[in-house]
């Protein structure tokens, strides 16, 4: 399973690349205007960080437009994966991305036809948002189970699942039981993977009794 982070912070970035655990970056034009940096500035920075895809997102709601647009910020780095809707426009830009040999990750995905449908169009990834179906009492995670379901039932199917809109670590290990590609966490929720208050509590017990022989290892 890839971890990607779900951020524009830089330093968030550099911090968790750090880590050797990181696959890749989304960023959203929210996710951005967080950062009150220049866009382009920020993307070109954090490709520089990352060797893994890198979502950026266009903001262009017309296929032409999405299609220049997604061109255009496919040259600031050769990892970059444009971010494009799910909308009949998206998809149709999406194909357009991919036929010029882009990345493309298709977000805004909440239900599983739409999943279908960006299979179809070609993406490398599509983004599901558990979290922001469980806010309005829907299944997240369910709609993950269906999209790896129905994904693994066609070979030539070469679009990855990005499970999106992460809350907590929950969610992450039900994804990976699921089998899905991609997990894209918050900086937060990637740090609290880590956490456990057994091993701090081991340790802390090991520490002090490795004091106690009075040895070393270096
Ligand atoms: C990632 O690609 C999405 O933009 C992001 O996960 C959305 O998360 P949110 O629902 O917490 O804004």
């Amino acid at each position: 399973m890839k971890f990607f982070v779900d951020t524009a912070d830089l330093e968030e970035i550099r911090d968790l690349a750090a880590s050797g655990l990181l696959d890749g970056v989304t960023t959203n034009p929210s996710l951005v205007a967080k950062t009150g940096q220049d866009f382009f500035e920020v993307v070109k920075e954090i490709c520089k960080i990352v060797d893994g895809p890198v979502s950026a997102e266009v903001t262009a709601t017309d296929h032409e437009t999405m299609v220049k647009e997604g061109r255009k910020l496919a040259q600031l780095a050769k990892n970059i994966a444009v971010k494009v809707p799910l909308t009949k426009d998206g998809l149709r830009a999406c194909r357009q991305l991919r036929d010029d040999g882009t990345m493309v990750n298709v977000t805004l995905c909440f239900s599983a036809a739409q999943a279908i449908l960006a299979a179809k169009a070609g993406a490398s990834f599509v983004s599901p948002f558990v979290g922001r179906l469980d806010d309005i009492g829907e299944d997240g995670m369910g709609l993950i189970d269906d999209i790896c379901r129905i994904y693994e039932q066609y070979e030539h199917f070469e679009t990855e699942v990005l499970v999106a809109s992460i809350r907590h670590p929950i969610h992450v290990i039900e994804a990976a039981k699921m089998g899905a590609h991609v997990a894209t966490v918050p900086p937060k929720v990637l740090r609290q993977l880590f956490q456990h208050p057994l091993t701090d509590k081991g340790l802390a017990a090991f520490l002090a009794d490795w004091q106690k022989t009075g040895q070393s290892i270096l």
